[in-house]
C-alpha cells in the first residue's frame, strides 16, 4: 500500500477538533482560502464523522481522520470518506482495519520500538508525537541514523514559529498542527480568522533551499 501519496503534497495539515459539523464548510473554505487544503479531523468530537462527511465532498480539500484509535472508527472515518487515517499511536489492530479499508495510515511512532513495530507493518511515513516533549528537531535527526527509511510527521507543539525548523529537516514529510484552527475559531465558523493564520503558516514555510 502506498501510504503516503495521498499527502505528497502536503507541508501542513491541520489537526481539526470541530464540536459542530455545521461549521464544516466554513472551515474547508478557510483552509483551502489560506492555501492548506488539508485538515486531520479528530475523532475527539462527536461531531468528527459528519464533519468529515461534509468536508470529503469537496473536491479542493483532501480530508482524513485523525486521533483514530480503534478498528469502529476506522469504519466510521472510512464510511464518511475520509481518505487517510492518522492515530496518536500503534496499534496493530487499527492498521489491520485500514489495510482492509486501502486507506492511508499514520500511526504515531516515537520510540525505536513503536517504529519498528509499524515498519514491520508496512508502514513508513509516521506521526511522531508529541514532537515538542519528545524531544523536536534533535530527536528526528538522531532517529534518522538507524531509520533512514522512515519519514515523520511531527506534530504537538509545532508552530508558525518552528515549523521551518523541523520542514528543513531530511526525515520531515509535513508537520502537523492545530494552531491554525483554534477551537474558538472553528466553532465560530469564523473564516477570516483561520484564512489569516493558514496564510501566515504557508509564508513561514522554508524554502527549497532550506531543507535539507
Ligand atoms: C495532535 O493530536 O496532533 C495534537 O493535538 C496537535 O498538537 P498541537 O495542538 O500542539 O498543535
Amino acid at each position: 500500500m502506498q501510504t503516503d501519496s495521498v499527502l505528497a503534497e502536503a507541508r501542513i495539515i491541520p489537526v481539526v477538533v470541530i464540536n459542530r459539523a455545521n461549521r464544516a464548510q466554513a472551515l474547508a473554505e478557510a483552509l483551502v482560502a489560506g492555501g492548506i487544503p488539508f485538515a486531520e479531523v479528530t475523532f475527539r468530537t462527536d461531531a468528527a464523522a459528519a464533519s468529515i462527511r461534509a468536508m470529503a465532498a469537496d473536491p479542493s480539500l483532501c480530508v482524513g481522520a485523525g486521533t483514530v484509535v480503534t478498528p469502529a472508527q476506522v469504519d466510521e472515518a472510512a464510511d464518511a470518506g475520509a481518505r487517510f487515517i492518522v492515530s496518536p499511536g500503534f496499534s496493530a489492530a487499527v492498521v489491520r482495519r485500514a489495510q482492509e479499508h486501502g486507506l492511508p495510515f499514520f500511526p504515531g511512532a516515537v520510540t525505536p520500538t513503536e517504529i519498528i513495530a509499524a515498519l514491520d507493518a508496512g508502514l513508513s511515513t509516521l506521526k511522531f508525537f508529541p514532537a515538542g516533549l519528545y524531544g523536536g528537531p534533535a530527536a528526528l535527526t538522531a532517529l534518522g541514523a538507524p531509520f533512514p527509511q522512515v519519514r515523520f510527521i511531527p506534530t504537538g507543539g509545532v508552530s508558525a514559529a518552528n515549523l521551518s525548523e523541523y520542514l528543513s529537516l531530511p526525515n520531515v514529510a509535513a508537520v502537523g498542527g492545530s494552531w491554525m484552527v483554534p477551537a474558538d475559531a472553528v466553532d465560530a465558523g469564523d473564516v477570516p480568522t483561520i484564512t489569516r493564520l493558514c496564510a501566515q503558516a504557508v509564508a513561514a514555510l522554508p524554502t527549497p533551499a532550506e531543507v535539507a
